[in-house]
């Protein structure tokens, strides 16, 4: 089979490794890849968001099956205009993908189908939003409705906060149409998780649990990123969490998606908060998460092809997806100031044993060499029996990588360590 994968992180890094282990697959495109995806894929260069530029190379190319993991080719139709072509995918289309593009959309579907989600309002009227926020209780959190690279959500301490961050959104447009709506919602408090799960509408089927680090310093200070590193599983994802989700938020979301006519097939991704009152959803996704996906890959057991296709033919019930009780511990090295200003052109040294653990984000090849061109540039992925061991193993080899101006978190996994010893 030929493969085509749209993007060009270190999500889709780990995406192409674990295709690779299918011996059906004969050759894996990425559209645009990067400079370490190039060692595992053949990179072409087309922006994951140039839905024709992909349509017409997947046509020429005769590709078999497309996996289209970022938000912005979703939530444009890449999987529509693929499918229109006879092409099938791994992705919802954009009438599903919705549920990441507007969150406006996904706060009324929580509503309508009961599903546990903090309190909101919606606002399309500036004025409106600010009179709002003057009796609001706070703090409180103020979201831009659309797609905004994980930027777009402003926890304020003040009411005076959240007005500027209202105007920001809806005078200044600092996110463009994305903000031309906005969610005010109720400050949660508890321990985030991330919940990915295959569904093919109908069935689904969730990953092992993870936790993303998303400040981008150290005792989660610093400004939000899109995560700087990942383990998995999330000790606060207990059984009997895993249980209420499945009934509460899971089948709820699919059985909610089918009945407004969205069915979604693909990767389902629930950001999660534990709160007093039992678990609530924060986010919805509707893709991988990066860098999750770097941590629940590796755990992954059954054959990745077969389980994204299953999604596509609506066969996920017979499909096995079985992950191994190891964990996973995923660090990643960012360009120092990220993500605000960062220089970027340095060489990247990476040992050869230490190659197979590395998913490559940021960095391109240039007269031979690998030099940085992103903010995060690569994430370490070490698997062991027990997370201190796979989280020493991480660390271990990061030390081992070097480019100037790299810059990574020391404390990933801190917390997790620690709510294992309660
Ligand atoms: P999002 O982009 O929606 O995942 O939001 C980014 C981060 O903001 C989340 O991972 C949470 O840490 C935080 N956050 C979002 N919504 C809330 C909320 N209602 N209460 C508390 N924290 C929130
Ligand atoms: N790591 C968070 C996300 O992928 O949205």
């Amino acid at each position: 089979m030929k493969i085509l994968v749209v993007g060009g992180g270190g999500r889709e890094h780990a995406v192409i490794k674990k295709l690779k282990e299918n011996k059906s697959v004969e050759k894996i495109y990425a559209a645009p890849g990067n400079g370490g995806i190039a060692r595992d894929a053949e990179c072409v260069p087309i922006a994951a968001t140039d839905v024709a530029g992909i349509v017409s190379f997947a046509v020429e190319r005769g590709i078999d099956y497309a996996v289209v993991t970022p938000d912005d080719p979703l939530v444009l139709g890449c999987v529509d205009a693929l499918n229109e072509k006879g092409i099938p995918c791994f992705g919802p289309d954009a009438r599903a993908a919705v549920i990441e593009g507007s969150k406006v959309f996904s706060k009324e579907l929580m509503k309508k189908y009961g599903i546990p989600t903090a309190k909101y309002e919606t606002f399309s009227d500036m004025d409106s939003a600010l009179s709002y926020l003057e009796s609001a209780k706070t703090p409180i959190v103020v979201k831009a409705d659309g797609l905004a690279l994980g930027k777009g959500v402003v926890i304020a301490e003040t009411a005076d906060e959240a007005k500027d961050a209202v105007v920001s959104m809806m005078r200044d447009k600092k996110f463009g149409k994305s903000g031309e709506s906005v969610v005010i919602e109720e400050y949660l408090t508890g321990p985030e998780v991330s919940v990915l799960a295959f569904t093919d509408g109908k069935c689904i089927k969730p990953m092992v649990s993870s936790m993303d680090h998303k400040r981008a310093k150290d005792g989660d200070r610093g400004l939000n990123t899109g995560g700087m590193g990942t383990v998995a599983p999330n000790p606060y994802y207990t059984d009997e969490v895993a249980d209420r989700c499945m009934k509460e938020i899971f089948i709820p979301t699919v059985e909610a998606m089918r009945a407004e006519g969205r069915t979604f097939r693909g990767c389902l991704y629930f950001g999660l908060m534990i709160t007093e009152d039992g678990p609530k959803v924060i986010e919805y996704n509707c893709r991988f998460g990066d860098p999750e996906t770097q941590v629940v890959l590796p755990l992954l057991k059954s054959d990745l092809l077969d389980i994204m296709i299953a999604t596509t033919d609506g066969t996920l019930d017979k499909q096995e997806v079985s992950f191994s009780d190891k964990c996973a511990a995923c660090v990643i090295m960012a360009s120092d100031g990220y993500p605000a200003s960062y220089e970027k052109g340095f060489e990247i040294t990476i040992p050869d044993d230490a190659l197979e653990k590395v998913y490559v984000a940021g960095a391109k090849e240039k007269d031979g060499v690998l030099v940085t061109s992103g903010g995060r540039v690569l994430g370490v992925t070490e698997v062991a029996d027990t997370l201190a061991e796979a989280l020493a193993e991480a660390y271990g080899t990061v030390r081992r990588i070097h480019f100037d101006n790299a810059y990574y978190r020391h404390d990933i996994g801190a917390r997790a360590l620690k709510a294992r010893e309660v």
